[in-house]
């Protein structure tokens, strides 16, 4: 059982279920409307301790799943939601092993679905091309996993001109023009390789989808994810009044090789 470390990101959930994360350090407070925390209580307990505020009222402390992390880190780009990162990383079968070019890097949130994906035999090679939201990423990506891991090379710089002599067996992007990536993917992308884009309106699906078809990708498809969460309380089993309607759409196509 490994004990909460200061310097470790905690999640306090209330009895409400509200989530607040926060970097345990020793000496701090933890200020919430219903009193405060002292860190020195979390720092040494288990995941799944139980603390109390100075005022009596009750949380529970866990470490945050991937989810909790990309939807409170803080932001430079618009991440991905977490629903859309599960299912860019099926959709593109991002597999243990892979060397995947990403871009742009934007928070990170889609880069640590990747790392997680590659695992610590793969690659994640990502491009970013602002350097305040490389810089935004880079601490994300350090805040969640301690450090910048082996297996993710990050690089500032446009990707339709990477300086890159690999061939990569995935390429993943989250930017406004991914057709202008197509003519570099035809030189990078290995034989069966996946091309996978994330864009949020129709004309993007579509410049997208009639530059992969002219450049020889086949099983070009585009799908869009809708995630409806339920109440459940009692007899009051219900779907929630509210849902995120809209995010992104996921294209990919499958590279067979130039003839
Ligand atoms: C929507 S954000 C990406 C968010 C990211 N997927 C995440 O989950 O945090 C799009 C990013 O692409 C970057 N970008 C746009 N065109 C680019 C290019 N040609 N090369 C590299 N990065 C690019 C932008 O600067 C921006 O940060």
């Amino acid at each position: 059982m490994s004990l909460f470390d200061a310097g470790e990101r905690a999640l306090f959930i209330d009895r409400k279920g509200r989530r607040y994360l926060v970097t345990l350090k020793a000496g701090l407070q933890f200020h919430t409307h219903d009193g405060y925390v002292e860190h020195d209580t979390v720092i040494g307990s288990p995941e799944g301790a139980r603390v109390f505020s100075s005022t009596g009222v009750p949380f529970v402390v866990v470490r945050p799943s991937l989810t909790d992390f990309v939807l409170k880190m803080p932001r430079g780009a618009q991440v991905i939601y977490p629903k859309d990162i599960a299912a860019i990383v099926m959709s593109a079968d991002v597999f243990p092993g892979a060397v995947v070019l990403e871009a742009g890097t934007g928070s990170g949130a889609l880069t640590l679905g990747l790392l997680r994906a590659v695992g610590e035999k793969g690659r994640v090679i990502t491009y970013e091309a602002r350097q305040d939201f490389a810089e935004r990423a880079r601490a994300n990506i350090e805040a969640f996993l301690g450090k910048i891991p082996d297996a993710l090379d990050m690089r500032h710089g446009d990707v339709t001109q990477p300086d890159l002599a690999d061939a990569v067996d995935r390429i993943v992007l989250d930017l406004p023009e991914p057709w202008r990536v197509i003519p570099r993917a035809l030189e990078m992308l290995n034989p069966g390789g996946i091309f996978c884009s994330y864009v949020p309106t129709v004309p993007q699906i579509s410049q997208t989808t009639d530059a992969l078809r002219a450049a020889g990708f086949i099983d070009v498809a585009t799908t869009e994810t809708l995630v409806r969460a339920w109440h459940v309380e009692g007899q009051s089993v219900r779907p929630d009044h509210r849902m995120v309607a809209h995010t992104g759409f996921i294209t990919t196509a499958r590279f067979l090789g130039v003839a």
